[in-house]
């Protein structure tokens, strides 16, 4: 079996950016709430910008910081529950932008758990032979989604997108990772759809959610629960124990969650890197934000091992086991 090694990462944000007071001018809410709650103090929101912009982005970065020529890219797979359009397929389009004309590209949905579900399709692929490199992007624009008028969930999310390049490469590289998806529990995070209408007449038959509905507290309690329960999986496969580990790359979407973790795990908060403070959850892209941004901040270090961890609609949960 080959070694799959995480060889550059890069990310990408859109300019415009919303604090909490700014959101508490259109709703009942306040900077104090947020913070207290989640943990978050600003998002980044696109306006000028698409996902696609996102993606490419991210993309050309990851390359770059990889020494990879998009030439000898095989595989794109973009982790999105926003993609831009319904086809092609945002993978299809960063291919098209980035010029990897050699690459097969596809999408998965596995919503904020998206960018570890790509990371172990792509490990898969390479590590059995039938891809060489692959190009890994987590992109979401899940404003599109938000009801500026509910304050439970509009105070929550961001827009971004972060991207990596899995090779082969003789360190240890990507040592386990484990996915697993709760589909009787989906009903607890809905996202959009468009309405069904009757064949020529357009009457309305069945509404759709428009906008993001969620039961906060159900997602919480799962999310306490899938994450560990994730971790621990990846150390058993990774014959490690949690004190092997130096960083925690949690997906972004409340503090709250991520201190209860360090806590059941009885590992130092310091352990767990956060960023949602500035970008609140980005969904598909959260993680690898923050592994971009650990990685440029040289937190991460040769021989260093890390998880990346997330959970998420669908529902969903994962992590990957790397060494650096
Ligand atoms: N500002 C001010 N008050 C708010 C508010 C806001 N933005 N959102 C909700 N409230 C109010 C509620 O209306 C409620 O008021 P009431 O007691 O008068 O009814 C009160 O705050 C408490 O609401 P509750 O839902 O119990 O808060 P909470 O402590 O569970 O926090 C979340 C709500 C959404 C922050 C929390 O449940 C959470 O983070 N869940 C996980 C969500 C998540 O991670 N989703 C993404 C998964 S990928």
């Amino acid at each position: 079996m080959k070694k799959v090694i995480i060889s550059g990462t890069g990310r990408s944000i859109p300019r415009l950016c919303i604090t909490n007071e700014e959101i508490s001018k259109y709703v009942d809410t306040n900077d104090e709430w947020i913070v207290s709650r989640t943990g978050i103090s600003e998002r980044r929101i696109c306006q000028e910008e698409e996902a696609i912009d996102l993606a490419v982005e991210s993309a050309r970065k990851a390359l770059k910081s990889s020494s990879i020529n998009a030439d000898d890219i095989d595989m794109i797979i973009v982790a999105t529950m926003t993609a831009d359009m319904a086809t092609p397929s945002m993978a299809c389009m960063v291919q098209k932008e980035i010029g990897a004309s050699k690459a097969t590209a596809f999408d998965i949905n596995a919503a904020c758990t998206g960018f570890i579900f790509a990371l172990s399709v792509g490990e898969s692929f390479i590590s059995s032979g039938k891809a060489s490199n692959a190009l890994v992007v987590g992109v979401d624009t899940l404003s599109k989604y938000i009801n500026w008028q509910d304050r439970t969930t509009s105070v929550l999310f961001g827009d971004g997108a972060g991207a990596a390049v899995l090779t082969t490469g003789n360190q240890s590289g990507i040592r386990s990772f484990y996915t697993k998806s709760y589909g009787d529990l989906g009903c607890n995070i809905e996202v959009g759809g468009a309405p069904i209408r009757e064949i020529f007449t357009g009457k309305l038959l069945r509404e759709k959610h428009p906008y993001i509905s969620m039961n906060g507290k159900e997602v919480f309690k799962f999310a306490s629960f899938a994450m560990i329960d994730a971790i621990e999986n990846v150390l058993d496969k990774g014959q490690l124990s949690i004190d092997d580990i130096d960083l925690i790359i949690p997906h972004q979407a409340n503090k709250r969650i991520i201190e209860y973790a360090s806590k059941r795990m009885k590992q130092p908060i310091e352990k767990f890197y956060m960023n949602m403070d500035r970008f609140g959850n980005t969904s598909s892209a959260s993680v690898a934000i923050a592994l971009d941004e650990a990685m440029e901040k040289n937190i991460i270090k040769k021989g260093q091992k890390v998880i990346l961890t997330g959970f998420g609609g669908g529902l969903t949960a994962g992590a990957v086991l790397v060494e650096f």
